[in-house]
């Protein structure tokens, strides 16, 4: 046992599997639209636990909020042949690579977890094709969040608003005092990232569902509809004229800023906040969208790897997706990104108070039936239906289109996109 023999081979055995971290390293790309500050400080979290394993990063960011570009460039590469190993995909499109035929199956993974015990079964189901783990997720995004500067309002004498009458009122005092009442970013998920809000709020969940996710033309054409559509030709009175085409996190910066009262986004916003160096309480809140307070719409952000040949990416592949649902990243991604973690009973300590809320709002409206997936980031439909109701929200947004109209037009539009 003392040979000289042994001990090269017990050094040799210790330096390769001890000190190298993994047995094969491999190189993983990662498609992603994680660009802003606070996504960019974010996704950087998983790079670094990447690395110290030993695997290598290659960073494939598609800039343009929601996907949209992120999206358009993972088909054209997979069409081609030439997917990314990994990509940010969600929802109901997970399916779809799914019926493609080119995910790696990460049932080995999710089972030496056990990620059926460590997810709520409203995220597992969504990660899953036929029965099997193709997707990892990880966060719980909330999409009907307010940002408030509060100094703004201050300055205006204008009470943060809770309501749509309310917010009415204050928008007024705001304009009055020489701000801009509303960051408003006008690209087509934006624009329905708050339409969305106000159909929670003015039509209840009921509505919510029959209309943005059973996609139902009667719900769609509604004259419940036409109110939702009311509150959204108000709220855009109150936004300046730079706002087509304006990216979301610039919209939050002013907010940050104390050029616009308020900006409608969901809680990756407050990633911005975070990384400005701004503390929520003092320089900003974080408030439901007005009338909407008894629901929450959920949006899950998620990876999908497509099949490898190379044993090393395969096993970079693997680790990335153990390391996903790990409470480290979990964590520390979560805390960034202003979402909360997927996994279940991780500790709420190191979450700050709209964190905090979403936890139990999670939880609440789980349990009372009003946790509802978001339709304009990619929970609630399929792509064509998602593309037609965006089509028509952002006509509306960008021209003097009457409330009927709009109504109607989703009806017979997503009618014929099912
Ligand atoms: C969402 C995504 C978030 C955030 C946002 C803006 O769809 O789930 O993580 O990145 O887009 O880019």
């Amino acid at each position: 046992m003392n040979s000289p023999f042994f001990k090269t081979t017990a050094i040799l055995f210790f330096l390769v599997f001890m000190v190298s971290p993994c047995a094969f390293s491999g190189e993983v790309e990662v498609l992603h639209w994680w660009t802003s500050g606070g996504e960019a400080k974010s996704v950087s979290v998983l790079k670094d636990l990447l690395e110290k394993e030993g695997h290598t990063w290659q960073d494939m960011a598609v800039a343009g909020g929601a996907g949209a570009n992120a999206m358009t460039v993972l088909k054209s590469r997979a069409v081609s042949g030439n997917p990314p190993t990994a990509a940010q995909v969600k929802g109901p499109q997970i399916q779809q690579w799914g019926d493609e035929g080119v995910l790696t199956n990460l049932d080995d993974v999710a089972m030496a977890a056990n990620w059926d015990k460590l997810l709520p079964s409203v995220v597992a189901d969504v990660m899953k094709y036929k029965g099997h783990y193709v997707a990892v997720p990880v966060n719980v995004h909330k999409i009907n969040w307010m940002w408030v500067n509060p100094e703004v309002f201050k300055k205006s004498g204008a009470k943060i608003p809770t309501t749509w009458a309310e917010f009415e009122t204050a928008a007024k005092k705001i304009k009055a005092a020489g701000f801009i009442p509303v960051g408003w970013g006008g690209q087509n998920w934006q624009e329905a990232t708050v339409w969305e809000s106000i159909v929670l709020g003015v039509g209840g969940a009921a509505f919510y569902r029959k209309a943005l996710i059973d996609a139902d033309p009667d719900a769609l054409g509604s004259a419940t509809m036409v109110k939702c559509f009311d509150t959204l030709r108000m709220v855009l009175g109150y936004i300046d004229k730079d706002a087509p085409g304006r990216d979301w996190n610039l919209a939050t910066s002013m907010v940050i800023q104390g050029k616009a009262g308020m900006q409608f986004m969901g809680d990756w916003a407050k990633g911005e906040f975070k990384a400005a160096g701004k503390n929520f309480g003092t320089d900003y809140i974080a408030m439901p969208v007005p009338e909407t307070s008894s629901g929450y719409l959920f949006n899950v952000d998620s990876f999908i790897m497509f099949n490898v040949k190379d044993a090393g990416a395969k096993e970079a592949q693997k680790a990335m997706a153990r390391l996903i649902m790990e409470p480290k990243f979990q964590e520390v991604f979560n805390v960034n990104k202003g979402s909360i973690p997927c996994r279940l009973g991780m500790s709420r300590n190191p979450f700050d108070f709209p964190a905090i809320y979403s936890f139990d709002t999670f939880e609440a409206t789980a349990a009372a039936g009003t946790l509802l997936p978001s339709m304009a980031h990619e929970m609630a439909v399929y792509p064509a239906i998602r593309g037609a109701m965006f089509d028509v929200v952002t006509s509306f947004c960008n021209s003097s289109m009457s409330s009927q109209k709009a109504a109607k037009n989703l009806a017979t539009e997503v009618k014929s996109a099912i």
